[in-house]
């Protein structure tokens, strides 16, 4: 690596430590009877969130396709000390069930403090073959149903004074190969609610926005598709999961998980050649 690599590199690192140091602190009391509604959470990151959201005591709706699954994660939730929990079953590829999720939550819990955007569909960790049908429905999970929840819940958020947290991915700010459609909803995502971020701090907005940029998390669905073709190592899920929680607890506009999310990130803007390479030999052909 050159000099000016290694500068670039600490550099950034003392800046992020600097940002790290001067972040507020996190209470987890108050999250107690906070109402908080969890896409995404009948699996991976969403279930640890669910947990974790159980344990601070607050009233939780959960959703995701699979009932049997979601139901689980309900009893699981009540055992470690939610105020509440409720599922609903719903498919976010259906163009109503998006405002059908918010409106159960919102008269379950009585309104909502936290929406936290969690889901995706599913994708294959392949080369890109042309198949524009199902970066279209994709796009609909992944991106769509983000919106239309987030106006939906929008009303209710500022009543509350309440947060949106968006879960984004480093592949959505860095592109990386082989999830050209993911990558494409995942930068749309920073792209909206970025600009919806500043709409709202413009016109004195009570509502928070947090966009959480994660990198490779041990999820069994990540780990399926990318066991043996790339070579940096998955973070623990429930660690990721408190971690975006306490964004939004915060009302921090940005989270970067792991750290080094945050330094790849500037040196794409800074230096592209060196993300070139390090994502073209960090990772194999599938
Ligand atoms: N894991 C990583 O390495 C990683 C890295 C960067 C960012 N992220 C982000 O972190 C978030 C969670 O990732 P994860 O790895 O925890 O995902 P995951 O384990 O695959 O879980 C996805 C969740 O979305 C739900 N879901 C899937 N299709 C759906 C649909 N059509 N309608 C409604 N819900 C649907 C699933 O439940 P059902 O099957 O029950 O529907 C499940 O609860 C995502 O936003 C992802 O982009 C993850």
């Amino acid at each position: 690596m050159g000099q000016l690599a290694k500068f670039l590199l600490v550099s950034i690192c003392v800046a992020y430590m600097a940002v790290k140091w001067t972040a507020p602190s996190f209470d987890q009391e108050s999250l107690r009877g906070a109402r908080v509604l969890v896409t995404g959470a009948s699996k991976g990151i969403g279930e640890q969130m669910a947990y974790h959201y159980g344990r601070f005591g607050a009233k939780i709706v959960i959703t995701g396709r699979r009932e049997k699954a979601l139901q689980q994660v309900v009893e699981k939730c009540l055992s470690l000390g939610a105020q509440k929990a409720l599922y609903i079953a719903a498919d976010m590829g259906n163009e109503s069930d998006p405002d059908k999720v918010v409106d159960f939550a919102l008269e379950k819990l009585g309104g909502l403090d936290y929406l936290v955007l969690n889901h995706i569909g599913s994708s294959s960790f392949s080369m890109w073959d042309g198949d524009v049908e199902h970066a279209r429905w994709l796009m609909k999970v992944n991106f769509f149903s983000y919106i239309q929840m987030a106006w939906k819940a929008l009303p209710s958020l500022e009543q509350s004074k309440g947060s949106l947290v968006i879960v984004s991915s480093a592949a959505g700010k860095v592109p990386s190969p082989f999830v050209a459609t993911y990558t494409s909803t995942k930068s749309a995502l920073n792209g909206f609610f970025g600009s919806l971020y500043h709409e709202l701090a413009m016109r004195k907005s009570n509502v928070s926005i947090s966009i959480c940029t994660l990198g490779l998390i041990d999820t069994e669905s990540a780990m399926e598709k990318v066991r043996g073709l790339i070579n940096v190592p998955a973070y623990p899920a429930t660690e990721a999961a408190l971690n975006i929680i306490k964004t939004g607890a915060t009302r921090q506009q940005e989270l970067y998980y792991p750290w080094f999310t945050y330094v790849m990130c500037v040196i794409r803007d800074w230096y592209p050649p060196l993300t070139n390479y390090i994502m073209q030999n960090s990772i194999n052909s599938p």
